[in-house]
């Protein structure tokens, strides 16, 4: 399966917001839905204030997973950790601007293992300090709430960093995928995507409603308002 930018968004379901103690129910969720890949948190308590899980539910998640596993992680020093998310199925790893001191050579080394590469921000962090790797890049993860906690409240500045990255997309690496992160749900994906996001993330919407699987039809199935400028 292409992972590469189509013409429809990707909906990538979080996996946060399942249910653990069955969790194998909610992986069927997202393989018999219409939902294009597994968004995977991986959390240390260090870099966000909180832990969620780590590489044996990875594990498990991949044993089940048909589609792709698209890893976020919000760890410190993830470079000691690209490998191993690798082995245990990840097609595309996203690692902070914030933790990594040396971007350049992770997102390498990312590549180097034969996976997408991709930089989160934080809601503070300018989409200009992606300046000098952008080209390097095959998906920019922008966090719409402070990472670290589903079912949090979206960031309205957001819409702006998204044009922002797309505007730099089109100049300088037509393939980048651009992916929202934190209080996207059926009420915003529609104006998301006409400022320019491919990729949406959302757990609580999701695994919250009533059926799961509509609601990630639903979210498919959008059509971005018409733009009336
Ligand atoms: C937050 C995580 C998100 C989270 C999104 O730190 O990166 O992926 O699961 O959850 P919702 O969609 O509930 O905001
Ligand atoms: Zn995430």
């Amino acid at each position: 399966m292409s992972i590469y930018k189509s013409n429809n968004h990707l909906i990538a379901p979080s996996v946060l917001a399942a249910d653990f103690a069955n969790l194998s129910k909610d992986i069927a969720v997202i393989n018999d839905s219409e939902a294009d890949w597994f968004h995977i948190d991986i959390m240390d308590g260090v870099f966000v204030p909180n832990i969620s899980f780590g590489f044996p539910v990875l594990k498990s998640i991949a044993e089940y997973a048909k589609k792709p596993l698209d890893v976020h992680l919000m760890i410190v020093d993830p470079d000691r950790y690209l490998k191993q998310c690798k082995d245990l199925g990840a097609e595309i790893i996203s690692v902070h601007y914030e933790a990594c001191t040396h971007l350049h050579r992770t997102i390498h080394a990312i590549k180097e293992l034969g996976c997408k590469a991709s930089v989160a921000l934080n809601p503070h962090t300018p989409i200009a300090l992606l300046d000098d790797v952008i080209e390097d890049l095959d998906m920019v993860l922008i966090m719409s709430v402070n990472p670290g906690f589903g079912g949090q409240k979206f960031i309205d500045r957001t819409y702006r960093k998204i044009e922002e990255v797309r505007k730099l997309a089109l100049l300088r690496n037509e393939e980048l995928l651009v992916q929202v992160d934190g209080g996207v749900g059926p009420h915003n994906i529609g104006q998301l995507v006409q400022a320019g996001a491919d990729v949406l993330v959302a757990g609580n919407a999701i695994f919250a409603s009533e059926n799961p699987i509509a609601t990630i039809q639903e979210m498919k199935n959008v059509k971005p308002p018409v733009n009336l400028v």
